[in-house]
């Protein structure tokens, strides 16, 4: 498959909300339609698509979010369309983002794994990541639901 990155532009909300339900990464307490909303606000350059060229019209096969908060990089809401994973679409949306956030002089990436998803597990492990002994804590400051 040939593919090109991009940074998200709103036409692409409705396909990425689909990609991202596909993958299984929607849940009830996150408003997909806001977190792309407070994503473009913040750091919009480093949300980003893939879109294959091989058929007709552009198709969307890719998508997710990073952040740089001065301290570590963050990843989110990484997904590669489902008749496209193992192909190296996910190592490739990685290294990009690993490019952009380096540029940005960002240390350390950090990226949250769901405790069991083995899968996922496996996937940024082959690209270096590492278990950091600690304990991922979180506030919730704005309800969606
Ligand atoms: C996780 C995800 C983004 C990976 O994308 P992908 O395009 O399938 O991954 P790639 O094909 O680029 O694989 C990259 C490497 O990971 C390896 N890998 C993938 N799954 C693996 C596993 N279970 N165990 C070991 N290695 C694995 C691949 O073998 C490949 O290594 P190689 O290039 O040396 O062969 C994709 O599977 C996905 O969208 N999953 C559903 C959504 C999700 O869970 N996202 C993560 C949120 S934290």
């Amino acid at each position: 498959m040939s593919y090109r990155f991009r940074t998200f532009a709103e036409d692409d909300t409705a396909a990425v909300v689909a990609l991202w339900e596909a993958c299984g990464l929607l849940r009830p307490w996150n408003d997909p339609y806001r977190d792309i909303a407070r994503k473009t606000a913040e750091q919009p350059e480093l949300f980003l698509v893939a879109e294959s060229s091989d058929a007709a019209a552009p198709t969307l096969v890719g998508a997710g979010m990073a952040g740089y908060d001065g301290h570590r990089g963050w990843v989110n809401y990484l997904a590669v369309d489902p008749d496209q994973q193992g192909t190296g679409l996910g190592r490739a949306f990685m290294a990009e983002f690993e490019r952009l956030l380096l540029a940005r002089g960002c240390p350390k990436v950090n990226v949250q794994v769901r405790a069991g998803n083995e899968r996922v597990l496996g996937f940024y492990a082959s690209l270096g990541y590492a278990e950091d002994h600690a304990v991922s804590l979180g506030k919730r400051l704005i309800a969606d639901d």
